[in-house]
């Protein structure tokens, strides 16, 4: 999960890196409010998750409080690279001397987490990387040893962080670490790291990415998430735990396992090309144990989506075998009861798939049509959303 730059620097505070004091809003009144408040000059900035905010003309200074007022009017509301700003921050704007750049990060290809700093830090860090590769140090760091304020220095001093400034980094360096590590995130970036006229070092932007794999060690992140972005049914169906993302087609897809489920896609887009153009409608992973309940999970959230014309059930019975998959379903459309108005296409193959067919079968549920193959569930599934 992607944090906003607000959010970053609640991190940042809990953790004790020193940043700019500030407040998030949604209204240009309150900017001007905060702005007093704050009593110095501020940044306003617009909150968007995506970078170049800045060349976007999404941070700008205020003076005043009444600049405050009229630069959050102008940004609230603007469009930076299709993200709009609906919230901005009000940040004391402070002095800068230098500019750094320091960021921790999952290095996946090589298996170990690694530091980036480099004394060319502000708003053209990617031209630094490409054109002046030996200004951005990268430096791996030891998932068990970690970072210790010894080894902080070492990166700022690697980073070629002017020489009388390498303590205070490495403190301000350090605390990034441990946020890093502390919130399970995979990204901590800090661009601008800055260094004050006083030799404080700030961290006066931030970027942070949560592991959402390790979301159960921190309830508290939960108030992180992007509720207005999030599609309702994608959060409907993470309250009942299911792997779903919503796809812009009209053939509802449920499987068993992440593999088979993308094969699925596959499958019925290709088989919508004979079929008008239909394409799946999502993605959702039901696991191993496709209880009743879960079926009926799935597929109400499935049935959920206007766009949804038919779906296509494609199971591979093991440990579940499909007897109890075929079950599943008959219980899962009882449940549903009236719920469920869209034609089913179902395939079921594997350990006691006789069985299972038979079950649907005796069902005889007006709404199941029952398919040999994939490819045959496929196309029967993308003839019944083009027929409707
Ligand atoms: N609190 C602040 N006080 C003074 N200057 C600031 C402050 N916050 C940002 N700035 C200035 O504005 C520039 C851009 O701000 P920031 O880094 O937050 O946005 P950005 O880099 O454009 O966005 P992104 O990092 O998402 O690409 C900084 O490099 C810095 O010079
Ligand atoms: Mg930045």
């Amino acid at each position: 999960m992607d944090l906003f730059e607000y959010q970053a620097k609640e991190l940042f505070v809990k953790h004790g890196v020193p940043s700019s004091e500030g407040r998030v809003t949604d209204s240009a009144e309150e900017a001007r409010a905060i702005a007093t408040e704050i009593g110095k000059p501020v940044m306003i900035k617009s909150q968007v998750k995506v970078g170049g905010r800045g060349k976007a003309g999404g941070v700008k200074y205020a003076a005043t409080p009444d600049d405050a007022y009229e630069h959050a009017k102008n940004i609230l509301g603007l469009d930076i690279k299709g993200h709009i700003t609906k919230k901005i921050l009000v940040a004391e704007a402070k002095d800068i001397a230098a500019e750094y750049y320091i960021s921790f990060l999952l290095d996946r290809s090589n298996r170990t987490y690694m530091a980036m700093c480099s004394v060319e830090g502000g708003m053209e860090i990617e031209e630094v990387a490409v054109q002046k590769p030996e200004m951005l140090a990268k430096i791996p760091v030891d998932a068990v040893k970690g970072v210790d304020l010894a080894f902080a220095r070492s990166i700022a001093e690697q980073g070629h962080l002017p020489a009388d400034i390498l303590d205070a980094a490495a403190v301000t360096i350090q605390k990034l670490w441990e946020t890093f590590i502390g919130e399970d995130a995979t990204l901590v970036e800090v661009n601008p790291l800055v260094r004050t006229p006083d030799n404080e070092i700030l961290a006066l932007d931030g970027k942070v990415t949560l592991d959402e794999n390790a979301e159960f060690r921190h309830p508290q992140h939960l108030e992180f998430a992007d509720i207005d972005a999030t599609d309702p049914l994608e959060l409907k169906a993470k309250e009942h735990d299911l792997n779903y993302v919503k796809l812009d087609g009209e053939v509802g897809i449920i499987g068993n396992g992440a593999g088979l489920v993308m094969s699925t896609l596959d499958v019925v887009a290709y088989a919508g090309e004979n079929h008008g153009g239909v394409k799946p409608a999502n993605f959702l992973d039901i696991g191993g144990g496709a209880s009743a309940t879960v079926m009926a999970n799935g597929l109400n959230v499935i049935l959920g989506d206007a766009q949804v014309k038919s779906v296509f059930v494609n199971v591979f019975g093991g440990i579940t075998s499909c007897d109890a998959v075929a079950n599943g379903i008959v219980k899962a459309l009882e449940i549903l009861g009236d719920g469920a108005t869209k034609p089913l296409v179902v395939r079921l193959d594997g350990n006691n798939v006789e069985l299972g067919r038979k079950i649907l079968a005796d069902a005889n549920h007006p709404l199941v049509t029952i398919a040999q193959t994939m490819d045959e569930g496929a196309d029967k599934a993308a003839e019944l959303a083009a027929a409707k």
